[in-house]
């Protein structure tokens, strides 16, 4: 039903960029674009760098506490859902099982919805521009790769609770001290040699605390792309092996301080290509096993998450052999079924959900490790529990597709090389920012077709 809706706001969109849409960005920090909205819905502040139209009047400016004044956005669900007559709802109980295998909603965040109602406006060819639309529809993680934004996790769990029934957010924790400490383009906020600790700290508290008060709202959260996947293979760089303890002390204390009964953790733990190397593969267990028992195995750690942001099939019908050269674990379910053994061996039965959402065309890549805006991707596999695996309890899409990975634009601070290359797609702005040129590719290129 709340298809409807959405074709509905979607048709309305206007072309010119006088007013907003609904769901539209309308202001923020670095925004030029439209700072009205259409008739009938009001621009509202979600964070420095975000406001947004929203149907209806203004929410009030303090309502942390209000769970009825933002509307939902609009939903879809995943998978087989197995319970449709249960109207009570009890909230979610425990990590036990697959947190997506029981008749949970999947949450579709207004915010990426926003960027893809806009882009498809801008697209002039109606077949690509209705294609479009339709990945408004797809349920896409939410990244809180500022602490800036966690304000915006309250409005979101808010308005899911709002929506009633059994709703999943789906988010990454994603604003690590001395982030990506192997590459430049996603530097982040943070850094230990200025009270990055303590600033993680205040940051996981706010998650944890927005989370506390939506109690019957289920998270499933993706933990800190990439963080532990360097501690594994890149300790030869300065600031990751300077940044190693630090790191570690920083994911113990946020899998504790998520341990909440309505969450379920993914650990990142990189990618086929990554540590799905034979070498990698019992470091990585080691590592992860680690993590899990120091923390005092969380009940709410359901287990690894991987593909993030990443291109590999998950089950590939043979291997690029130009990029994995010999190594056996050329897809992700290789690399899955070839780690968690180890993992179980090592104390932590871990479960998987797998990015799929960018990995649509295989053989595009000229290195397995390229990862920054690689040309020629297209959208991959829809979110669902039909994985073929009982080790993965979901295929998920993770990076919102459209979102860049890096800029290419060789004299910017978080420049990355890999953006510069001949396989990445260029000129690309800022990692996170809208990447309209990309978003149209990752249409076109989309298989399934949408
Ligand atoms: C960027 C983040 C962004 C995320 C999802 C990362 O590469 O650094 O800022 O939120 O991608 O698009």
């Amino acid at each position: 039903m709340k298809y409807f809706v959405l074709s509905a706001i979607l048709a309305a969109a206007p072309v010119a960029l006088a007013q907003q849409p609904v769901w539209a960005q309308c202001g923020g920090i670095g925004w030029s674009g439209g700072t009205t909205c259409v008739s009938g819905a009001t621009c509202s502040k979600q964070n420095d760098y975000y406001s947004q139209c929203i149907p209806g009047a203004a929410p009030p400016a303090s309502s942390s506490s209000s769970t009825a004044s933002v509307p939902s956005g609009p939903t879809t669900t995943v998978g087989t859902p197995t319970s449709t007559s249960s109207s009570t709802t009890t909230g979610p109980t425990s990590a036990a099982g697959n947190p997506y295998a029981d008749g949970y909603t999947l949450w579709l965040t207004p915010f990426y919805a926003s960027e893809v109602t806009a882009a498809a406006a801008a697209i002039t060819d109606s077949a690509t521009k209705a294609k479009a639309l339709k990945v408004a529809q797809i349920p896409t993680f939410t990244w809180f790769d500022v602490i800036a934004k966690v304000d915006t996790l309250k409005t979101y769990l808010a308005a899911a609770a709002a929506a009633g029934g059994k709703q999943l957010v789906q988010i990454v924790v994603y604003d690590l001290p001395d982030r990506d400490c192997a590459a430049a383009a996603s530097n982040g906020e943070f850094t230990y040699a200025n009270n990055g600790a303590a600033n993680y700290k205040s940051y996981i508290d706010g998650i944890a605390a927005a989370i506390k008060a939506f109690p019957t709202v289920r998270v499933v959260a993706v933990y800190e792309p990439d963080s532990l996947a360097n501690l594994v293979t890149n300790m030869n760089v300065a600031k990751c092996s300077n940044a190693a303890s630090a790191y570690k002390a920083s994911a113990i204390y946020a899998l504790q301080t998520l341990n909440l009964p309505n969450v379920f953790l993914y650990l990142d733990a990189g990618h086929a290509g990554w540590l799905g190397w034979p070498a990698n593969l019992q470091p990585a267990a080691t590592l992860f096993g680690q993590i899990f028992a120091s923390a005092g195995k969380p009940a709410a750690v359901r287990g690894l998450a991987t593909n993030v942001a990443n291109y590999n099939a998950l089950s590939a019908p043979s291997a690029d052999t130009k990029i994995t050269q010999g190594n056996p674990n050329y897809d992700e379910l290789h690399y899955i079924n070839a780690l968690a053994p180890m993992l179980t061996s090592a104390g932590f039965p871990a479960h998987f959900i797998v990015d799929q959402g960018r990995s649509g065309v295989q053989g595009i890549r000229d290195q397995w490790g390229d990862w920054c805006n690689v040309k020629g991707a297209g959208f991959g596999t829809r979110p669902t529990t039909s994985t073929g695996s009982s080790l993965i309890d979901a295929i998920v899409w993770v990076k919102p597709g459209g979102e860049c990975d890096g800029t290419s634009n060789t004299s910017a601070a978080r420049y990355d090389f890999h953006c510069g290359l001949s396989d990445a797609f260029q000129p690309a702005p800022e990692a996170g920012t809208w990447f309209q040129a990309y978003f149209e590719q990752l249409v076109r290129n989309a298989s399934p077709s949408l």
